[in-house]
């Protein structure tokens, strides 16, 4: 059984990997409209990502006697000004996300309650390849500057960047 406090502490990481989710939506949408398919399709499946993020969470929750409240979400931004600032963002929201999962963590240790800080590992390990992966995406759009070929080609290849870092570290699950 949760405390009140951690059902409180949980439910709140719903919302942020629920907005993840639908900022993630909204940027995919916006490079698909703007002609940039496979950073379209990263991003819708990131997207997805979130979404399962958000749903381990409330299976939790209401396993261990609580209960996973569904949340109203503010709408993101419809646009953006151009690939390497959305990658910046993404980079920054997932510093965000990884800054909250550790305070959460440590409120599990101040409560004591050792089951949800080890449900909690799961989300420690991912948001460390969450990170990698952006400054590896970020990294690459440094190296391209302003060159639209090496664009053209980075929409072309942004999958194998996701490919290549789990190979690296002998996959993810
Ligand atoms: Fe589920 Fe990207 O944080």
């Amino acid at each position: 059984m949760i405390s009140p406090k951690i059902a409180t502490s949980l439910n709140q990481q719903v919302q942020l990997e629920a907005e993840s989710s639908q900022i993630y939506l909204a940027m995919a949408s916006w490079a698909e409209v703007e002609g940039y398919n496979g950073i379209a399709d990263f991003l819708f499946k990131h997207s997805d990502e979130e979404r399962i993020h958000m749903l381990k969470l409330i299976k939790f929750i209401n396993e261990r006697g609580g209960h996973g409240i569904i949340p109203a979400l503010p709408q993101p931004a419809q646009k953006y000004k151009g690939i390497r600032p959305l990658f910046e963002q993404v980079l920054n929201h997932e510093i965000h996300v990884s800054e909250e999962i550790n305070k959460l963590v440590d409120i599990c240790l101040k409560e004591k309650d050792y089951t949800t800080h080890n449900f909690l590992q799961w989300y420690v390990s991912e948001q460390i390849e969450e990170e990698a992966l952006a400054r590896r995406v970020i990294d690459k759009l440094k190296l391209i500057g302003d060159d639209k070929g090496g664009l053209y080609l980075f929409d072309r290849d942004i999958v194998t960047i996701e490919v290549s870092l789990k190979s690296e570290k002998g996959g993810r699950g």
